[in-house]
């Protein structure tokens, strides 16, 4: 049977899947985008639905860029700024313009399982550098690099999907010393970095002096809507070149000048500031309910950190346990999780999980929690 599909979310009615990282239908801000397009359509100016300038409508980076320095309260320059479809378009396309097949890249162990998707699609020889509490581990990558040269390492910096953490500022200066040191280029995923509710995090990776080996992919998805297939990459103009000059973006004449020119409405109107401000508090609600719920519901021989922004909390199972085999019984319950094996560039991780606290409110994340509390019980040994 053909399925009649609208959005990407198919989950099956009352189902609590506490895996999936999008945003809940009900928090997608239609009235901000509805004042937003009034606003610039209102302008009558044919310049928005004509072919895109190919670095991204200047004015449009302009915007972006002060709403940046603001939030970042660090300088960023609206030509350091190119307009991407979104993080992943923008990662893919770094990955078609920097690498060709058989190419190693290191990525982080765990790592965001669908940029390891894009990766694979890219055919590049996938190298896992592990982590820890303070993010990447700089020693380990020290070590890969006397073995293997990388073009690229693409990290997760602030707020890691799926870890949750942060790496530490000095361990942010270490890592661009051996991208100088070993001439590779350090592709930073951000796309949470404005998503902190308890402490400011670290500057992000492409702002400060000598940044010249540095890509910063940043995102409208998690700050406004995912359905806006928006984005940015933050980097220096040498390195950016290869991304505006290339025959997608030449062809297509830039990426997404329509939606830009509303974004751009948003932030000058202040909505997207407001908006921001909004999930914060959601998100920050949301994490407290989902850990709360965990403390009480989950057997103590589950073991996490708690995140400080993002969305996410990763688990880990006693070394023995197989969560593939809880998710089998979780879905016979009505509620699921993220596979720690998806985020493994060695198919590793076995016994981790992934929860999410963005899709679903308060009720359903305590009912969720209970359904997943009971099986854990029933399943982890010594329970
Ligand atoms: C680390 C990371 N990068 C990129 C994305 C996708 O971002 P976009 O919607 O901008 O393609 C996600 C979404 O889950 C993510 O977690």
């Amino acid at each position: 049977m053909v399925q009649l599909q609208t959005t990407q979310l198919n989950l099956p009615p009352g189902m609590i899947h506490l895996g999936i990282g999008q945003p809940s239908p009900s928090l997608l801000p239609l009235d901000i985008m509805l004042k937003a397009a009034e606003h610039r359509l209102q302008q009558a100016d044919p310049s928005l639905l004509a072919y895109g300038a190919e670095q991204g409508d200047v004015h449009f980076r302009m915007s972006l860029a002060r709403f940046l320095s603001d939030k970042y309260h660090e300088d960023v320059d609206p030509h350091h700024l190119f307009i991407t479809a979104s993080a992943s378009q923008g990662l893919d396309l770094i990955t078609a313009l920097f690498t060709k097949a058989g190419d190693t890249i290191f990525v982080e162990e765990p790592s965001y399982f669908l940029a390891l998707r894009i990766f694979a699609d890219h055919r590049l020889n996938v190298v896992g550098i592990s982590m820890d509490a303070d993010g990447l581990d700089v020693n380990a990558l020290e070590s890969e690099l006397a073995s293997h040269q990388p073009v690229f390492l693409y990290t997760i910096p602030t707020h890691h999907n799926p870890a949750s953490v942060t790496l530490s500022p000095s361990r942010r200066e270490q890592l661009l010393r051996l991208s100088r040191k070993h001439d590779f280029i350090i592709v930073a995923d951000e796309v949470y970095h404005l998503l902190s509710y308890s402490e400011p995090p670290p500057r992000p990776l492409a702002c400060g002096g000598d940044r010249g080996n540095v890509l910063s992919l940043g995102s409208f998805s998690k700050i406004l809507a995912p359905g806006l297939r928006l984005g940015w990459i933050q980097g220096t103009p040498g390195l950016l070149e290869k991304l505006i000059w290339c025959g997608l973006v030449d062809s297509g004449g830039g990426l997404n000048p329509f939606t830009s020119g509303i974004v751009k409405s948003a932030i000058e109107l202040g909505l997207l500031n407001e908006y921001l401000s909004h999930l914060h508090s959601v998100y920050a609600h949301r994490m407290g309910v989902l850990l709360s719920a965990i403390g009480e519901e989950f057997p103590e021989s589950i073991t996490f950190s708690e995140p400080k922004g993002g969305f996410f909390i990763w688990l880990r199972m006693p070394d023995d346990v197989n969560a593939e085999v809880i998710l089998t019984e979780a879905w016979k319950q009505n509620v699921a999780f993220t596979l720690g094996t998806r985020f493994s560039s060695r198919g590793a991780l076995k016994n981790f999980m992934r929860l999410s606290f963005a899709l679903f409110a308060e009720e359903d994340l305590k009912t969720g929690a209970r359904r997943l509390g009971r099986v854990l019980e029933r399943h982890l040994p010594g329970s």
